[in-house]
């Protein structure tokens, strides 16, 4: 192919490519994560380094029966979010974090790290292309999916030696539709052991979740609580958020340790509660102790809180022979909401931004 037929193609490409978006169009409810948007950004690793970054359709495509991601497991992914509202975005919300946790998860699978500039211009690229279809209405938000798999084919368990990293997106509405959310406290399953994959975003964490989520279903709640691994003692997190008990006025969330997620939107709420002077531990949460706090109302909020889930109030947690314990959320002036406020002001674009925290989408 001479340059000119090849850069003739690659003009096709981006006419189809554009074309795609252009038609591209929602169904209402929009649901979350169930709509995929026809664009992805798509890099290849390959001979000890990533190759170009390039816009591609997200469509079906080829893969082998045998390839290592499917067998062995080496597979990792990110969730953010871009957000418009009142005419103001898109924004990305702490995108260079979600970077340095896409790369701290890499390491952890033994993977490649990807340069955190062509992360970053991933995720931007497809923004961009969809500035258009970034949902507007409240809770909505353009749902990003980053994610890198193993592709070299063979059945021996080793290293694979090529890589995928894929960028999609998902206009979404929120994960939990509208009231409060009870979780089973999951006494006999573990989502993760000490020194295990937990605290990286490994697509195995969350497979071995979903027992546990039937489960809780089942039986009437919506989320799976975790407990310690060893011990089944402390609290450890949602399948996908953080936990936040608060206690006697005290803003409790578990200590971050090799098993528990770093969410990006829990460090964001501890920055936020203290710029509140809201005094804030992480410290070991005890399930019995927790139960007893919730039964003296000595504890008064519990919530969940993730870049999916936003910051979303537990109303109950509860065994699975049926036993709750409800939190009764009466007092006035509830701190979760008012976390929750003044994040998704951030996010928005509605509250200045003190940490730097919001990043606008532009070429
Ligand atoms: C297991 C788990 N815990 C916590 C979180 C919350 O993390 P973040 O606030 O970075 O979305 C997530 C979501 O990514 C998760 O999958």
């Amino acid at each position: 192919m001479n340059k000119l037929t090849s850069q003739l193609s690659l003009l096709e490409i981006e006419e189809s490519l554009e074309a795609k978006i252009s038609n591209y169009q929602v169904s209402k409810p929009l649901g979350f994560g169930t709509q995929i948007a026809p664009v992805m950004a798509k890099a290849v690793y390959e001979d000890g380094k990533w190759g170009p970054l390039e816009m591609t359709a997200c469509e079906a495509f080829d893969i082998h029966p045998a390839m290592k991601a499917f067998h062995y497991g080496q597979q990792i992914f990110e969730g953010m979010k871009a957000y418009r509202a009142k005419g103001k975005g898109p924004f990305l919300f702490r995108a260079d974090q979600h970077a340095k946790r896409f790369n701290m998860s890499a390491e952890r699978m033994a993977m490649p790290s990807i340069p955190e500039d062509t992360f970053l211009e991933a995720v931007t690229n497809v923004v961009y292309r969809l500035k258009e279809h970034v949902p507007q209405e409240d809770g909505e938000s353009l749902y990003l999916r980053p994610l890198m798999l193993a592709t070299e084919t063979g059945l021996h368990l080793s290293p694979s030696t090529s890589y995928l990293f894929l960028a999609m997106a998902s206009p979404s509405a929120t994960y939990f539709s509208p009231g409060k959310v009870s979780a089973l406290i999951e006494r006999t399953d573990a989502r993760a052991a000490p020194g295990g994959t937990g605290a990286v975003k490994a697509a195995g964490n969350y497979g071995g979740s979903i027992r546990s989520s039937i489960k809780a279903k089942d039986l009437g709640y919506q989320q799976t609580l975790w407990l310690d691994a060893v011990n089944k003692k402390n609290i450890e997190e949602f399948s996908g958020m953080n936990f936040f008990a608060c206690i006697n006025n005290k803003l409790l969330t578990p200590e971050l340790n090799s098993s528990i997620l770093p969410g990006i939107t829990r460090s964001s709420v501890l920055k936020i509660a203290e710029s509140f002077d809201v005094e804030c531990k992480e410290q070991d949460i005890n399930i019995d102790e927790l139960v007893e706090a919730i039964k003296s109302e000595q504890c008064t909020e519990i919530f969940a809180c993730g870049t999916a889930a936003v910051i979303s109030p537990i109303s109950s947690l509860g065994e699975k022979d049926g036993t709750k314990y409800e939190l009764s959320y009466k007092h006035e002036d509830l701190l979760w909401k008012r976390i929750r406020e003044e994040l998704v002001g951030i996010q928005l674009g509605d509250r200045d931004d003190p940490y730097s925290w919001r990043s606008l989408v532009s070429f």
